[in-house]
């Protein structure tokens, strides 16, 4: 009896996976035929399942990103689930915490914030780790996609958020270093204007609509991603930059008088518990 050859099938594990961003990136690779989509959720504590109009199940897996061991050992898990048939995997990590730091921490040499280093980059790297660990096992050539979020703003190394640039620079610098080195592996490193998230809500919640409006849907983000994913090319490292253009804004001078900037960061987010202004 002629045996049946297996379509290799597709692994894709997103990370922030109920955060607007994420959960877009998610749903926007589900549905094709032998791709299997993960998302990590930390804030549950069943695997919720989300299937019938589509092609190949949808799975969120509780999840804490932050405790190393577990992630990795959920990723190692669902990859030996699926053993020899599995002949991509693609890896997306949509979480990476703000920290507004202002005239804290002028100086270029200071040690970043271990939280945002550990969410921005160590635990990007811990994940892609388990999955290169895990596809040795599988005997064949696995191709393996990266990708994570960074922000336009970081070409101008602002001070008031010198942490989340140092983590940036890592993560962008760690996606093309394994790229590099391995003809299997490819990254996507995504800069992105202001996307309209939970996270940049509770930030910067008095932010004038005339500003907001240029906010980016998340929606939109991911349909770009996908479709950028999608046609990587093994060995690859690309960088892209999603923009909503704001008519007249001057990202040189807006970034650039530090000052200036600080006073409007401050009027948009949430005043000091401490504040005169406080009613
Ligand atoms: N929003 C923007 O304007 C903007 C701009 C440029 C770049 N980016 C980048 O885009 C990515 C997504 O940004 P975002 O605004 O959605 O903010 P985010 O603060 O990174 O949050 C994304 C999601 O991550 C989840 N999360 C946080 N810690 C977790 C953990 N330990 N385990 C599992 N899940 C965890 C949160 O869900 P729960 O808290 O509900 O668990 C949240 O929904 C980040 O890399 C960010 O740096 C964002």
């Amino acid at each position: 009896m002629k045996m049946e050859k297996q379509e290799p099938i597709e692994l894709v594990f997103v990370s922030g996976a109920c955060g607007r961003l994420g959960k877009a990136v998610l749903l926007g690779m589900a549905g094709e035929k032998n791709r299997f989509c993960f998302g990590f959720q930390r804030h549950t504590q069943a695997v919720v399942l989300l299937n019938p109009p589509l092609a190949a199940p949808v799975e969120w897996w509780p999840c804490d990103i932050a405790d190393f061991p577990a992630a990795a050992a959920l990723i190692r898990k669902l990859i030996s689930e699926k053993g020899t048939a599995v002949g991509k995997i693609t890896l997306v990590h949509a979480i990476g915490p703000f920290k507004y730091e202002g005239y804290q921490k002028p100086d270029e040499a200071a040690a970043p914030d271990p939280h945002v280093m550990k969410m921005n980059y160590e635990a990007f790297v811990n994940m892609t780790e388990a999955v290169l660990d895990a596809v040795k096992d599988i005997g064949h050539p696995v191709q393996v996609n990266l990708c994570t979020f960074g922000s336009v703003s970081e070409k101008y190394k602002v001070p008031l958020w010198h942490s989340f640039n140092l983590a940036k620079q890592k993560v962008r610098d760690y996606i093309q270093f394994k790229a590099g080195q391995n003809r299997n592996i490819a990254g996507l490193y995504v800069r992105t204007s202001t996307i309209d998230t939970g996270s940049e809500n509770k930030l910067r919640p008095h932010v004038p609509d005339n500003i907001r409006r240029y906010w980016l849907d998340p929606e939109k983000v991911a349909e770009s991603v996908c479709a950028d994913m999608e046609k990587l090319k093994p060995g690859a490292f690309e960088i892209k930059d999603i923009i909503e253009p704001m008519p007249g804004f001057d990202p040189e001078a807006y970034y650039r008088d530090v000052q200036k900037l600080d006073a409007h960061w401050r009027s948009m987010m949430p005043k000091p518990k401490n504040s005169s202004l406080e009613p």
